[in-house]
């Protein structure tokens, strides 16, 4: 404690780890007795208090100069001198972006990039979402069998990620690569070993990011947010600074695409697992977009957000200093009894589904979350039109050890060919 209090760590707080284990498999049981009996809670392990309830996640979301998003990209396993060393070298300088920007600067910059993601905007994403899913899906329908993840999931929301950002689509497993390095480089726990590997990727991604942004600039009429990006850059350079342009560009790309494809993951294997709510979105797909936001509610792709207190403040009725470090975790508060009632129980038809925090909530609110579910629905209206004998297939689950962005390694599902729907059918 700052103030030299005593600092009561219960066992269980002590015990709980989100880079392995319980966590890593499921968030909200992991913190079940939290949210029952110590609803906030200091974790030796990360450093930061861990805040499991619905309403105390959501006021924290509510408050961007209590609570500042200052953290929100910093490592959470700190490097040695060594690997920034590394970093260095590649002249790395990840800084402030929109997500982890402080007020006033942030709602101004926000203000200046919000056209590209209005849904009137969105719609011109549609039929390219749409055709994307097709052939993915006509790729494997005849197999019998297949991985989504590796054969569709990954690379749907990079490719719509990509034309949404009007970066010229290059090297996508490379891009995939890079996106797995930034999160662990983020999120996760690193051997110290590994920080020196991550720390060339995460170098080389960010010079890759500055060579897209160098190629972009050279086009002045381009398409796409970042080329708008770069337009507001010339007008408003106190706003959308250089610094801002050269981390969105390596951020945006995994934010853009990880996120979405972890949510479809964890979405179709939870339709799957359930069965009711697989069969019923086959027989009336006007029942997707809520199966979409109660996917998003059970199981999100985004379980855990960060924050760090500007003042000292009460937070679920614990007292914290100025400076403490929040771990806020969306997949416990959507799995809070307070807000959803059987909140344990997977029900697309759930009324109040769309209350879930997976996207953030207030000021800094996803700006992507309607792409993000316009991607969600097309992929689920495909799958279930043209494989709705989809079962999954005998595995186990892995995920990539980090405290934020989770869905399967791997999802793979089987199906009887020979009971396939005629092709075409609607
Ligand atoms: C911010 C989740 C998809 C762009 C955020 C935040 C979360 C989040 C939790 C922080 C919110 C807060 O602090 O209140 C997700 C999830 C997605 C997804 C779960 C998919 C299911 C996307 C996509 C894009 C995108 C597809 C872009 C095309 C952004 C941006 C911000 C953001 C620009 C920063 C907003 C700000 O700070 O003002 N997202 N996201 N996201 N997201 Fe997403």
């Amino acid at each position: 404690h700052a103030d030299g209090a005593a600092c009561p760590v219960s066992d269980r707080a002590r015990a709980f780890d989100p880079f392995t284990g319980a966590y890593q498999l499921d968030p909200a049981a992991a913190l079940a007795w939290a949210r029952a009996e110590e609803p906030v809670f200091f974790n030796p392990e990360t450093g930061y208090w861990v805040v499991s309830r619905y309403a105390d996640v959501k006021a924290v979301f509510r408050d961007p100069l209590l609570f500042s998003p200052c953290n929100v990209l910093e490592k959470i396993t700190p490097f040695p001198e060594e690997a920034m060393a590394v970093l260095a070298s590649y002249g790395y300088a990840m800084n402030r972006t929109l997500v982890n920007e402080d007020e006033p600067a942030h709602t101004e910059r926000r203000r200046l990039l919000m056209a590209h993601f209005l849904p009137a905007n969105l719609e011109a994403h549609r039929d390219r979402v749409r055709a994307l899913t097709r052939e993915k899906v006509d790729a494997f329908v005849a197999k019998g069998r297949a991985d989504l993840v590796e054969e569709m999931l990954w690379e749907i929301p990079l490719t719509v990620a990509l034309h949404f950002l009007g970066v010229p689509e290059s090297d996508m497993a490379r891009l995939r690569e890079f996106s797995m390095a930034h999160t662990v480089n983020t999120w996760g726990r690193p051997s110290r070993e590994d920080q020196i590997a991550l720390a060339h990727e995460v170098g080389r991604f960010w010079q890759f990011a500055g060579e897209v942004l160098d190629r972009m600039r050279a086009e002045p009429e381009g398409k796409g947010w970042m080329h708008e990006a770069i337009r507001q850059n010339a007008l408003h350079p106190d706003i959308v600074t250089d610094s801002y342009l050269h981390s969105m560009m390596m951020a945006i790309i995994v934010a853009a695409h990880e996120t979405t494809a972890h949510a479809a993951a964890n979405a179709i294997k939870l339709l799957l697992t359930d069965g009711a709510g697989w069969r019923a979105i086959c027989e009336d797909a006007a029942l997707i977009p809520n199966a979409v936001e109660e996917c998003l509610r059970y199981a999100g792709s985004v379980v855990a957000w960060r924050r760090q207190l500007t003042a000292p403040a009460t937070v679920g009725g614990t007292d914290l200093p100025a400076g403490a470090k929040l771990l806020i975790v969306m997949a416990s508060a959507n799995h809070d009894e307070r807000q959803f009632q059987n909140a344990d129980s997977f029900d697309i038809y759930r009324d109040n589904a769309t209350d879930h925090l997976t996207f953030g909530y207030g000021a800094h609110q996803c700006m992507g979350k309607n792409l993000a579910r316009l991607e969600l629905r097309i992929i689920l209206e495909e799958l279930s039109r043209r494989l709705p004998h989809l079962r999954l297939a005998e595995q186990d689950f892995t995920y990539l050890p980090n405290t934020s962005f989770r869905g399967p390694d791997h999802l793979w599902v089987e199906w009887d060919v020979a009971a396939n729907p005629a092709e075409g059918a609607e």
